[in-house]
């Protein structure tokens, strides 16, 4: 049974079985799926009530700004960013600047290469950065990204979705949810390519996995 979750105003921790919030049924995954999927871990509902804590979060630690650029590691950051960057803009004094970093170490695998790709990313120099990144895991990429990013920003702030609790040494300032440290897709997050797409998140079975 998945755990109904009610306070969405802090980091949620998130159980093996899963969370849900009161009026969602219990999630079943999507049949096209079946195969590969083990169970919803985090519904839909529950992403977007969190999104709109951490955009709460942040508006009141920009409080003394009135102008952030939003910087989004692809490809697994698009979903979230698209959401949290909306309700930011919306329901808070804070103009946004969009921009995005490419990173990539996992290629089609489920453990990190250890090596981080970046890709172009525009002049951010003097700006208040918010980076925004889909999952910590080993921490390499937020390191890599941090350690070039520190010094370019006015002030520098990290939003991570999902963090798995590995990674201590790297200072993230909003974290969505802590999960078990298991294999996860959806809401932008892949495995090989797959699963983007998918409105909630999911645990990929472990056979699945090379
Ligand atoms: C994933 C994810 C993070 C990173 C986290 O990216 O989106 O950027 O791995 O892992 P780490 O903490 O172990 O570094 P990936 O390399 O799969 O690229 P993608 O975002 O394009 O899927």
């Amino acid at each position: 049974m998945h755990k109904v979750v009610r306070d969405f105003s802090k980091t949620v921790v998130v159980p093996p079985e899963g969370i849900r919030l009161a009026y969602e049924p219990e999630p079943k995954v999507r049949s096209k799926y079946r195969q590969e999927i083990e169970e919803v871990l985090i519904t839909k509902g529950c992403l977007q009530a969190r999104v709109e804590g951490l955009a709460k979060e942040i508006k009141e630690a920009f409080a003394d700004i009135n102008e952030i650029t939003c910087l989004v590691v692809l490809k697994g950051g698009m979903f979230f960013a698209a959401d949290l960057i909306r309700i930011l803009d919306e329901n808070s004094k804070l103009r946004t600047r969009l921009d995005f970093i490419r990173c990539s170490s996992y290629g089609d695998r489920a453990s990190s290469s250890g090596e981080v790709t970046m890709y172009e990313f525009g002049d951010m120099e003097g700006d208040n950065i918010l980076l925004i990144e889909d999952i910590i895991d080993s921490g390499k990429t937020l390191e890599e990204l941090q350690s070039y990013l520190k010094s370019k920003g006015k002030q520098f702030k990290t939003c991570v979705l999902l963090d798995k609790g590995v990674a201590k040494h790297i200072k993230v300032d909003f974290i969505g949810f802590r999960i078990p440290r298991i294999f996860v897709g959806g809401y932008g997050l892949d495995y090989a390519g797959m699963f983007r797409g998918l409105p909630e998140i999911v645990v990929i079975k472990k056979e699945l996995l090379k």
